[in-house]
């Protein structure tokens, strides 16, 4: 067994004898002398054979990057103009003694230090070379005090660690189901849970009061850096607690968390109506270190003789927002062109700009496609209202509310990571308020958080203006991130038909596919709430992360696969059978 890891030798450690075991990092040949770079999980030491010791001398010349080794060596000093300030063990150096070969390994499809140089599908590929890195091993290991800190702030608040199913039906979150073909049951299909959520709802009708538990969720989705179709959330249950009580719990222990493991204090949060965030963010997940704003100009632009403009304006479903970009002028044309393609992206048609040169020329000094269009008047109206400097520059959209919100609302963050207008560097908040449904774009409504999320109006007041109204629901959004999202839930059965009628879902498929939870409303449930937090985005933000996939010990690719085992991937014909699958042959 090792005495030491290699990364923990220090100064207080010269004189004493050790055994080190770990990978061969790196060796070089210094006439005569060899040194090994030796790495565990916890750091590198360099390692000196000389020729004294004649067996492992030869052993050391012998051994090549990632053979993994253990050795008996004496710690001592560094000689003096060897120190290495940049490395924890960079004070002292093993003197090897006795060299032993665990195991050999062939030359590796990367160097560790030039992983940048090869594609991520090698790295995915062989990822658990990948995952030697330090700066990976690190992430995993914070990941595991993030895990350890959230359990422990959840057990001392009376939280129980309950386990529910992988091989269930399916849980509405909005997203495609993974389907599992069932053996014994010919053509039933189980699906993989999108959440936990039914069943920790039950489990309170079951009376454990307080529930959590680090879940697998499985969701069939398109993929992007924050999403994995198999990720982590903390998933938390209360009864008889209100929304300030659940979200104030939830905000404590985020607090707590970024406090003892980073020393960062996220101080109290502020909360935003959904309303509040789409108009002044056009996000419902706002990033709060960017100081800018969309500010509305349709009432300036209903009048004017361009109807890519006074369309929108004139429409209730429209929408014209502009955004002023403080010292933005100086963009070129080919920045503003490429803008133009990111937000069209979003279905956005254009991206009109006037960019302010001197203001105390009136229109003479403002140079854009648009002004001769909207006029002298409007022109300097909409100057007036955003407070524009020389040396700013303003965007326009004009579309449907959604479009321009989401396009202009998605500039907002894209022009502040180039020009360097982000402030700061935590930016926490809830947004709070939702509306219960949206539209689906088919005439009906879908639920915007989840079908068991409660109104915060009467059954009566919901059936006569649905798209109106709002729910219980809550957001954590930090830095244009959602870290967590949840709702007090619907306890009555009800204003829970209720809502599967909204939803289009008729008693008989209501029955069908949630009778479950309809019948244990029946039978005493108590008030009850919670949220789920996603457990990787709460990591890759904490880490400084750029994709979930780098605090994710095996993720998938883009497309859903893995890379290393190959997944998904065919099964034998006997198997097919045995499940009662026939494929369709594509043509
Ligand atoms: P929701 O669907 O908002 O709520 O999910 C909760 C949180 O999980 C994370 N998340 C994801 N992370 C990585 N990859 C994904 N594909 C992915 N999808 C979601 C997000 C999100 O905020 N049952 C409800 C919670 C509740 O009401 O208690 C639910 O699942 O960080
Ligand atoms: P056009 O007259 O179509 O050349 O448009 C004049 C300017 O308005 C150009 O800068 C376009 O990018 C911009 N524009 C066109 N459609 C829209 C729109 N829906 N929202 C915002 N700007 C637009």
């Amino acid at each position: 067994m090792r005495s030491h890891y290699c990364g923990e030798l220090r100064e207080e450690h010269i004189g004493e004898d050790v055994t080190l075991m770990g990978w061969v990092h790196r060796r070089r040949d210094h006439g005569g002398v060899i040194f090994l770079d030796v790495r565990d999980r916890e750091g590198i030491s360099q390692v000196v054979f000389d020729p004294d010791r004649e067996e492992s001398f030869k052993l050391a010349d012998s051994v090549r990057s990632e053979f993994v080794i253990e050795l008996r060596g004496t710690v001592r000093a560094r000689p003096d103009g060897t120190l290495n300030k940049d490395m924890s063990t960079g004070g002292i150096e093993v003197l090897g003694k006795e060299l032993i070969i665990l195991n050999k390994a062939e030359t590796p499809p990367f160097q560790l230090d030039d992983h940048q140089q090869v594609g991520e599908d090698v790295r995915l590929r062989h990822r658990y070379i990948d995952l030697r890195r330090p700066e990976i091993q690190n992430k995993l290991r914070f990941r595991s005090k993030v895990t350890s800190a959230l359990r422990t702030y959840l057990d001392g608040h009376g939280f129980l660690d309950i386990e529910t199913p992988i091989l269930t039906r399916a849980t509405p979150e909005g997203a495609r189901d993974y389907l599992v073909p069932s053996r014994t049951h010919e053509g039933s299909f189980f699906a993989l849970p999108q959440s936990p959520q039914l069943f920790k709802q039950l489990l309170m009708v079951s009376g454990f009061d307080r529930y959590y538990q680090i879940a697998k969720c499985f969701r069939d989705e398109d993929l992007r850096a924050d999403r994995q179709p198999e990720f982590t959330q903390v998933d938390i249950e209360a009864s008889f607690m209100n929304e300030e009580e659940i979200m104030g719990m939830a905000e404590e222990m985020i607090r707590g968390v970024f406090q003892n493991l980073m020393n960062v204090d996220l101080g109290e949060f502020p909360r935003m109506p959904y309303a509040e965030a789409m108009r002044r963010f056009g996000s419902d997940k706002p990033d709060l270190r960017i100081s800018m704003e969309l500010v509305d100009v349709a009432d300036l632009m209903a009048t004017v003789d361009f109807k890519v403009f006074a369309g929108p304006a004139k429409d209730p479903k429209g929408r014209v927002a502009a955004l002023k970009v403080p010292g933005g002028a100086v963009l070129t044309r080919k920045q503003i062109d490429d803008y133009t393609k990111f937000v069209s992206i979003y279905g956005a048609r254009g991206l009109a700009w006037i960019k302010v040169n001197a203001l105390e020329d009136g229109v003479e000094g403002l140079q854009s496609p648009i002004v001769k269009f909207l006029g002298e008047d409007v022109s300097l109206q909409i100057m007036q209202r955003l407070g524009a400097k020389n040396g700013d520059i303003v965007f326009f959209g004009a579309d449907s509310a959604k479009i321009v919100s989401e396009a202009i609302g998605a500039l907002r963050i894209k022009v502040a990571e180039d020009l360097g207008l982000i402030e700061r560097e935590w930016a926490p908040l809830w947004v709070v308020d939702f509306p219960m449904f949206e539209e689906t774009g088919k005439g009906g409504l879908t639920a915007l958080h989840h079908p068991f999320t409660a109104p915060s109006c009467s059954v009566d007041e919901l059936k006569s203006s649905p798209e109106t109204a709002l729910s219980r629901a809550y957001d954590m959004v930090l830095n244009g991130t959602e870290l967590g999202g949840g709702s007090i839930r619907i306890h009555d059965q009800a204003m829970q038909k209720v809502v599967f009628k909204i939803l289009g879902i008729e008693d008989e498929e209501a029955q069908e596919k949630f009778g479950f939870l309809l019948n244990a409303l029946k039978y005493g449930a108590p008030p009850h709430g919670g949220l789920a937090f996603g457990l990787d985005r709460l990591v890759m933000l904490m880490t400084g992360s750029d994709s979930i996939r780098e605090v994710i010990a095996f993720p998938k690719t883009q497309s859903a696969s893995c890379m290393l085992t190959d997944a998904p991937g065919e099964v034998s014909a006997a198997q097919l059978h045995e499940l009662n699958i026939r494929l369709r042959k594509t043509p």
